[in-house]
C-alpha cells in the first residue's frame, strides 16, 4: 500500500499482512493483522513513528523514498513487529536518531543491535518539537511490554498507541467504520495481549483520560475517530463486573466426559446461567481467552489420563493461569478410570486466579444417577453463587 495522508503532514504508513495467522508462534490470527507506522512532518523536523515487521521493510522503505531527511525514528515499543524494521530504516537515513524509553533502548539494543550513539531518551512526560508538531511521551508500562509508551501530538490531539487499543484485522480501511467488527477483533486482542496486566492498564488510561484526545491511531488495526468507543470498551473489560457466564473448557477420551459436559451445560442452562463450551481438541484459543475476560465462572472438564488431567486441559490451565481473568469462581468436572490426582494438579497449576473453587464433579467411567444429581447440585451452586454476587 502507499503512504495515505491522516492530516495535513500526518500520514499513515507500514503494511497489512493479510496472511499472517499466527502471532508470536502461538496467537490466532484469523483476520491476518497490519503493521501502523506514521510520519510526522514539522516545520523543522521530520519523525516516523515505530516501523513494521522485518518481512514488509522493503514496503516501508518505498513509502519512505520521497521523504529526503528523517531526524527521528520514534519507538514506542521493541517487540520486533514495530521495531524490527529500525536497522534499515537507519541505514537509509544514517543521521536520524532513535527516541525511545531507557527500558527500550536496552532491549532494541539486544534485540536489534542497535548501535547506542543512535538513541535519544524520553522521560515520562518529556516533550519534543519537530516545529509547529509537539510530540509529549507517556510511559504507559505493559501494553504490552514494560518498556511502552504512547505519544500524543498536542497541536493534533493524535494519540500514537502502539499495541495500547490495538487490533488485529487486515484491511483496507484506515479508520474504524463497522464497530461491531472491530469491538471482536479488539476484545480478542485485549483478551490475549493485555489481560494479563489489566491492573497496570487500567492506570494507564486514567492516566491517559486527563488528555483531549480527537483520534487514537495504533500500530495494529485501524485508527478511532472516535476514541471513547475503544477506551470505553477497555474500561469495562478490566473493571466490568463478570457475566452470569460459565466458560467450559474440554477434553473426551472415549466419550465419559462429553456426556458430563453436555447433561451440565443443559443443567446451567435450565438454572439460568449462560455458557460457553470449548473443545479443546478444535476450539480457536483466542476464543477461549475471550471468553474468558468477562466469565464469572471457569469450569474444566476433563477425563483423567496419566493419573492427572489431559495434556490439552494442562494448556487450558497454563494459559487462563496466564492471562489471569477476573473470573470469580472454578471447579472441574469429568471422568477417570481407576484413579488419579487430576483436581490436586489442576489446582496446583492456577496460583494467578482469585477464584474460589466450588467443590468439583468426577465420575468413575461412565456418570451414574447419582454423579448427574451431582452435576445438577454443581450446576445450582455456581448460579447461587453468581446471584449472591450480584452477577447478571
Ligand atoms: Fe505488536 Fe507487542 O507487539
Amino acid at each position: 500500500m502507499k503512504k495515505r495522508k491522516i492530516k495535513d503532514n500526518i500520514y499513515w504508513m507500514g503494511s497489512v499482512d493479510w496472511d499472517r495467522r499466527l502471532f508470536d508462534s502461538l496467537i490466532p490470527l484469523p483476520d491476518g493483522t497490519s503493521y501502523n507506522a506514521y510520519l510526522i512532518e514539522g516545520n523543522e523536523k521530520t519523525a516516523l513513528i515505530d516501523t513494521v515487521d522485518p518481512s514488509f521493510t522493503e514496503e516501508l522503505l518505498s513509502q519512505l523514498s520521497g521523504i529526503p531527511k528523517l531526524d527521528y525514528v520514534i519507538s514506542l515499543h521493541s517487540e520486533q513487529d514495530h521495531s524490527g524494521s529500525i536497522p534499515n530504516v537507519l541505514k537509509k537515513y544514517p543521521d536520524a536518531k532513535v527516541i525511545t524509553s531507557p527500558k527500550a533502548k536496552g532491549l532494541l539494543m539486544d534485540q536489534l543491535q542497535i548501535p547506542e550513539e543512535y538513541f535519544i531518551t524520553v522521560a515520562d512526560g518529556e516533550e519534543i518539537s519537530l516545529g509547529k508538531k509537539t510530540i509529549k511521551f507517556i510511559y504507559t508500562p505493559w501494553v504490552h511490554w514494560p518498556e511502552t509508551m504512547v505519544a500524543y501530538l498536542k497541536e493534533d490531539k493524535i494519540l500514537f498507541s502502539c499495541d495500547f487499543f490495538g487490533s488485529h484485522i487486515a484491511t483496507t480501511d484506515l479508520y474504524v467504520s463497522d464497530e461491531t467488527r472491530v469491538y471482536e477483533a479488539a476484545k480478542r486482542y485485549y483478551a490475549e495481549i493485555m489481560m494479563p496486566f489489566r491492573n497496570v492498564i487500567k492506570n494507564n488510561i486514567e492516566k491517559i483520560s486527563s488528555y483531549d484526545i480527537s483520534m487514537i491511531a495504533p500500530s495494529h488495526g485501524l485508527i478511532y475517530p472516535k476514541p471513547s468507543f475503544i477506551i470505553d470498551a477497555y474500561k469495562d473489560w478490566i473493571q466490568g463486573s463478570p457475566k452470569n457466564t460459565v466458560v467450559l473448557p474440554y477434553i473426551s477420551m472415549h466419550g465419559s466426559t462429553k456426556r458430563i459436559v453436555d447433561y451440565f451445560v443443559a443443567s446451567l442452562e435450565e438454572k439460568g446461567v449462560r455458557v460457553e463450551q470449548f473443545n479443546l481438541a478444535v476450539t480457536d484459543i483466542g476464543k477461549l481467552a475471550m471468553a474468558m475476560v468477562d466469565a464469572a465462572t471457569i469450569v474444566i472438564g476433563t477425563p483423567t489420563i496419566l493419573v492427572g488431567p489431559h495434556p490439552n486441559i494442562v494448556y487450558g490451565a497454563y494459559l487462563a493461569n496466564a492471562l489471569r481473568p477476573k473470573t470469580k469462581f472454578l471447579s472441574i468436572v469429568g471422568s477417570y478410570g481407576w484413579g488419579g490426582k487430576t483436581v490436586e494438579i489442576l489446582a496446583g497449576m492456577i496460583p494467578n486466579l482469585k477464584v474460589e473453587i466450588i467443590e468439583p464433579v468426577l465420575c468413575k467411567g461412565l456418570p451414574t444417577d447419582d454423579d448427574f444429581k451431582a452435576l445438577d447440585k454443581l450446576a445450582e451452586k455456581i448460579a447461587q453463587k453468581h446471584r449472591e454476587a450480584g452477577i447478571k
